[in-house]
């Protein structure tokens, strides 16, 4: 029989997303038959109180797709125990509760400064078995000698097809449809390129400030919370070479070479090509917010803003900068991967507001989930000369306007924990790619550091320091704005 392990079981990761993933799971009727999900944490609780929080935390987040008839399916398979995970003693508990189960899945959402000390628990209770998986939370380590550190001890313990490194980012609809947009159609491959795309932009915009995670926040900031992970996946899901297939190793291969070929940001240049910020209040959506040092309750110099000029030195891309900005409190929760096309070579239309705009698409993370083609046309009508407009096309209108719903919006964790629990580690990070980001990263943070680079503020509900317009600016280019 299965088992799948959660140590942090009683977090907030936990909580709010991994078991409701698994109660849209058991709603789907997707969970192997006989999986037994057992939350592991430090609180000294019962398991009857274990599975009340999880009915709560479950009704939560799932709204009107709560079902008491899916939880009372969900119910018989959850278990608790309170233990220390880091002690290989504590952790036999765990080896008698789980009796035979052999397919073992761990998942680790716990501080990753305990990773190491959990794995070697593991290890020394007998239950890093040959099938055993492990399942990783970002961000491993916090630069790459602490990720070699971690990683080290993992591989001590488990092979690296073991080896489960979560973005939850990899989970989401829209990422997997950039593969399927990508490498499904003929008709954007030959455009894939620096002969015609200006530039690439990617977004990750959020209204939440940091709040109460600024324990683990302040260490990290936004180049490691959210650059070295999500944002670099996007990129290389964007700037990779098609695959041979869509074999792990094959897709993973590609996004390395994608890493490889990041060229380094240099101290000469880093204030050219980086924008630190970190918000002071502000209104965010309407209400007043505090400033992050606020917060934090004493000054601090971690960045909630980051932004960057990434460029590739390859031959599809030389000369087609990416541009990528993150933060906490900007005005909208909006993560966008905008490719701008070059403009016309020579225009032979009346445009109202100058030069007909270039093309756009727009691969939409949130708030919607779509892939959309802004193109020109003709407006309709007799007068005049032929006018032109820009029009949206939007592949979300395959479910538009024929009676269908929209498909529900998954936690992207749902997709993972399912691929986890198959062995199917493709939208998972291989150790080099981590490696490789991390390498990347640190040389932008070493930068900073050498050169004394301090975050610029920007007011709580702002898009960034003004720097962040100006990293465009210089260079003739100004971020999308929603429409
Ligand atoms: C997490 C970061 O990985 O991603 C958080 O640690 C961030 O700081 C979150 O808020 C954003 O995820 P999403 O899916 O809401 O964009």
């Amino acid at each position: 029989m299965a088992a799948l392990v959660l140590f942090g079981g009683g977090g907030d990761l936990a909580m709010r997303m991994l078991l409701p993933s698994l109660y849209f799971l058991e709603q789907e009727r997707l969970l192997p038959d006989g999986l037994k999900i057992v939350g592991v944490a430090r609180s000294a609780e019962s398991r009857e109180e274990y599975v009340a929080k999880v009915r709560e935390a479950c009704e939560a987040r799932t709204g009107a797709d709560w079902s008491p008839e899916d939880f009372a399916r969900l119910e018989p398979r959850l278990d608790y125990l309170a233990l220390d995970a880091t002690s290989a003693d504590s952790l036999k508990q765990l080896r008698e509760r789980l009796g035979d189960d052999d397919a073992l899945t761990f998942f680790l959402a716990v501080s990753p400064s305990l990773y190491g000390g959990i794995v070697k628990a593991l290890k020394g209770a007998g239950l890093a078995t040959d099938q055993a998986r492990i399942v990783l939370e970002k961000p491993v380590g916090r630069d790459l000698k602490t990720f070699l550190e971690i990683d080290d001890a993992v591989a001590h313990a488990f092979r690296e097809d073991q080896v489960f490194r979560i973005d939850h980012y990899l989970g989401k609809e829209t990422v997997q449809n950039l593969i399927a947009l990508r490498f499904g159609n003929t008709v954007f491959e030959p455009l894939w390129n620096s002969q015609n795309i200006d530039h690439v932009q990617i977004t990750i915009g959020e209204t939440v400030g940091v709040g109460d995670r600024w324990p683990y926040y302040d260490e990290y900031g936004a180049l490691r919370d959210m650059l070295q992970n999500h944002m670099l996946q996007l990129l290389c899901l964007v700037a990779m070479e098609p695959p041979s297939d869509l074999d792990p190793e094959s897709v993973r291969n590609e996004k390395v070479k994608v890493l490889k070929s990041l060229r380094p940001i240099t101290q000469e240049e880093v204030e050219r090509v980086t924008v630190r910020g970190q918000y002071v209040a502000g209104l965010s959506e309407g209400q007043p917010a505090k400033g992050y040092d606020e917060e934090r309750g004493e000054d601090s110099d971690t960045e909630t803003f980051v932004a960057i000029r990434a460029d590739i030195d390859n031959w599809r891309w030389a000369g087609t900068p990416f541009f990528m900005r993150t933060g906490k409190r900007l005005p909208e929760k909006r993560t966008e991967i905008v490719i701008q096309f070059k403009p016309l070579p020579h225009s032979i239309f009346d445009y109202e507001d100058g030069e007909p705009a270039a093309n756009k698409m727009i691969i939409e993370l949130q708030p919607e989930e779509d892939i959309s083609l802004t193109v020109m046309n003709k407006k309709a009508g007799l007068d005049g000369r032929m006018q032109l407009q820009p029009i949206k096309m939007s592949l979300s209108w395959g479910f538009r306007g024929k009676g269908d719903t929209a498909p529900r919006r998954r936690i992207a964790y749902e997709r993972l924990l399912l691929d986890a629990l198959k062995g199917d580690s493709t939208l998972f990070v291989r150790r080099d790619e981590a490696e490789q980001a991390w390498k990347w990263v640190d040389e932008v943070s070493d930068a900073w550091a050498d050169g004394g680079i301090k975050p610029q503020e920007y007011v709580a509900g702002s898009w960034g320091p003004p720097l962040a317009d100006t990293l465009l600016a210089r260079t003739g280019r100004t971020w999308n704005t929603s429409e």
